[in-house]
């Protein structure tokens, strides 16, 4: 049976949750609106649209659409200043050695993403040409925590859903893994992340002999 393993890339692969937060928050701050951390944890995975929607509804306000297209993009060029400044430093730990791994097992590997920056993000973190296919925020009309991210990763790799395996930071994505009927591995707190099938707080956490127990299993 063929395997695919499908990582998310902001907050599992590199380390740019902080700057979607920072982005978002300053954005928020400019229309009077304040947010936690934990409501951030709703924005994880989430479309840059949705996203703007939650953070609009949590402040109770209602914009123009071309009010909303405007913060939109400016949203997207603060994010893009902070990335623009990525280098390989960024990628979170241990990251290359499971992708080396699997590429070493003649694993295959996805990346399935919001993000409309993913290809950028990972040219500037030279992980680009670890995937076999990639799948982002220009790929998919719907956004996590539906399944269609991940379906399309594995039907580009032929494989079968239980035979996939998903690593994510965010709840929408482990509930979209879930739904996909993959196995889904959460990478993060444990608290937020209850409903993955595992969860580990980082990569290093990671042994190959559950790499390889992953090769072995499929979804129950
Ligand atoms: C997800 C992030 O990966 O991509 C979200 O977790 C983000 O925070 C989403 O909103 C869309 O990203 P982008 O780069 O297209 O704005
Ligand atoms: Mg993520």
């Amino acid at each position: 049976m063929k395997k695919a393993f499908i990582f998310d890339l902001d907050g599992v692969i590199v380390d740019t949750a902080k700057y979607h937060f920072m982005a978002w928050q300053n954005l928020a701050n400019s229309l009077g609106i304040s947010f936690s951390k934990e409501q951030n944890e709703q924005l994880k995975g989430v479309s840059r649209v949705q996203s703007l929607e939650k953070i609009l509804d949590w402040g109770n306000k209602t914009i123009s659409e071309e009010e909303f297209t405007r913060l939109l993009s400016e949203k997207n060029e603060e994010y893009l200043k902070y990335i623009s400044k990525m280098d390989t430093t960024e990628i979170l730990p241990d990251v290359p050695r499971i992708l080396d791994y699997l590429i070493s097992k003649r694993q295959r590997i996805a990346l399935g993403s919001a993000s409309k920056n993913a290809r950028a993000i990972l040219e500037k973190v030279e992980l680009y040409t670890k995937f076999h296919t990639i799948v982002d925020g220009t790929n998919v009309s719907k956004a996590k925590p539906d399944p269609e991210v991940f379906l399309i990763g594995a039907k580009e790799l032929e494989a079968s859903p239980e035979n996939c395996i998903v690593f994510e930071d965010s709840v929408a994505g482990i509930q979209a893994a879930n739904t996909a009927n993959m196995i889904s591995i959460g990478i993060g707190d444990k608290e937020v992340l209850h409903e993955a099938d595992y969860i580990f707080k980082n990569f290093t956490e990671i042994t190959e002999e559950f790499i390889n127990q992953l090769v072995k299993t499929e979804k129950a």
